[in-house]
């Protein structure tokens, strides 16, 4: 049988809180059920709605349950999340959005509890209850130990935080060096109707509004690539040179690759990811793109095993991080991301790290990113490589604000980015 959309959304919204799996990798699939665009963007904005305001929505479903649905009924409960979202989030109008719900449920094989979520629906219409904010996780839709994190993180700072991480994000464009100046395609993206502003790093382009991107001159042709304004700083950071060979180390999906490749020719480019599936897309953002680079599936935490060539003059390692930079993005981290995450995934880093300077060559550049604003993973992550590691040194990051520190923590909403941190490291010429 055919879904329809409450349906479709019902279906994502269980295998991300369910399953575990994450939004971006299963909402392509229901979107493919529709052809209509609007119904499409509809489903993204059900999904990620749901994700952005969980707590509050849970809270207002549960208290209309006598019991809670358990097992195979469990997706009727996520239904009725996207249902209160309509009516308390969108203005789609509440008796369409009750009975699309309540069909929903049907084709989901629950005739018998048709019933109930209508009901419940129309419980939550004409009651008219604002939605509870009594605690820190309903009051700021976050996950309660994160907010701890933050707060010891960021003492005073940590709401802003948050606030900056539930709003939904800009559209950033990364100009095609290679192809014309930022200030050409400004021009040409003015010409089109389309209002842009350069950002602070050298190809960053800061979109006014949103757009699909076939609307944007020349897309397909390689003019643009859509990445976050902080994402764009990496390139800029290890400032490759011409002649130089590259580690791109943790690269998939290839976007600081390619960026890579846009700003400096004739670098010998490396990029290398354990994930073979997401490998496949940096092949394809090359193509796209008209660039080479030898693509490599491998571990790098092993590159023995890999490469038997010399090593590198720089290396920029994007870390696999817990996304905390990224939440405005990708809401569904907040409950994805566990507790216990953090120190795994730091202990991780802290082994990639260790292992690719092996791999650098005295006097080269080690450039350390991650998308994360948990300090385990950054400040404190290469603090304690500094305390080990007697031949690197951290190099100040310059280019920037003054009052730069050595290295960067940029926080979700700075500058309209999204959460990142840098870290520049030297290796002693004499190592
Ligand atoms: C933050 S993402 C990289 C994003 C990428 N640099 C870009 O700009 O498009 C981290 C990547 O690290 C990869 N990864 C995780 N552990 C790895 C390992 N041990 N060796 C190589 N790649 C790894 C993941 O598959 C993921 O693609």
């Amino acid at each position: 049988m055919r879904l329809n959309l409450r349906a479709l959304a019902a279906k994502a919204v269980y295998t991300v809180l369910e399953q575990g799996k994450s939004l971006s990798s299963v909402l392509p699939d229901e979107q493919q059920a529709l052809h209509n665009p609007k119904d499409k963007a509809l489903l993204a904005e059900l999904c990620y709605g749901v994700m952005r305001t969980l707590p509050q929505l849970d809270q207002r479903v549960v208290s209309c349950l006598s019991k809670p649905f358990k097992n195979k009924q469990r997706i009727v409960h996520q239904l009725l999340l996207v249902g209160c979202y309509q009516l308390y989030f969108t203005r789609i109008p509440a008796h369409a959005a009750i009975s699309e719900t309540a069909e929903a449920c049907r084709q989901l094989g629950h005739e018998n509890l048709v019933k109930v979520v209508n009901g419940v629906l129309r419980n939550i219409q004409r009651q008219q209850q604002p939605l509870a904010e009594n605690t820190p996780t309903l009051q700021y839709n976050f996950p309660g130990w994160m907010i701890k994190k933050l707060q010891a993180a960021y003492g005073d700072d940590w709401q802003s935080i948050v606030c900056n991480s539930q709003q939904r994000p800009p559209m950033w464009l990364r100009n095609n060096y290679r192809r014309q100046s930022r200030e050409e395609y400004l021009q040409q993206l003015h010409q089109q109707g389309i209002e842009a502003s350069p950002g602070s790093s050298d190809d960053a382009i800061l979109l006014e509004h949103p757009c699909d991107v076939t609307q944007l001159p020349e897309f397909a042709q390689g003019a643009v690539s859509v990445q976050d304004g902080a994402a764009q700083w990496a390139a800029q950071l290890l400032d490759a040179q011409p002649g130089e060979r590259i580690l791109d180390a943790c690269a998939a999906p290839g976007g600081k690759s390619c960026h890579i490749l846009e700003r400096t020719r004739d670098v010998e480019l490396l990029a290398v990811d354990n994930d073979s599936k997401r490998l496949a897309r940096v092949a394809q953002n090359l193509q796209r793109l008209a660039l080479k680079a030898q693509l490599i599936h491998g571990d790098a935490a092993a590159i023995d095993s890999w490469w038997q060539g010399p090593r590198f003059d720089r290396i920029l390692l994007d870390a696999p991080c817990s996304a905390t930079g990224v939440i405005r993005r990708h809401p569904d981290i907040k409950w994805l991301r566990k507790p216990a995450d953090i120190a795994e995934l730091s202990k991780l880093q802290a082994q990639i790290l260790d292992h690719c300077w092996q791999w650098l060559k005295p006097g080269g550049v080690l450039l350390y990113a991650t998308c994360s604003i948990m300090p385990e993973e950054n400040h404190q992550q290469i603090t304690a490589f500094l305390a080990r590691t007697a031949d690197a040194q951290l190099q100040p990051i310059t280019a920037l604000q003054e009052n730069c520190p050595s290295d960067w923590q940029i926080l979700p909403g700075q500058d309209n980015m999204d959460g990142f941190y840098y870290a520049k490291l030297r290796k002693s010429p004499t190592a």
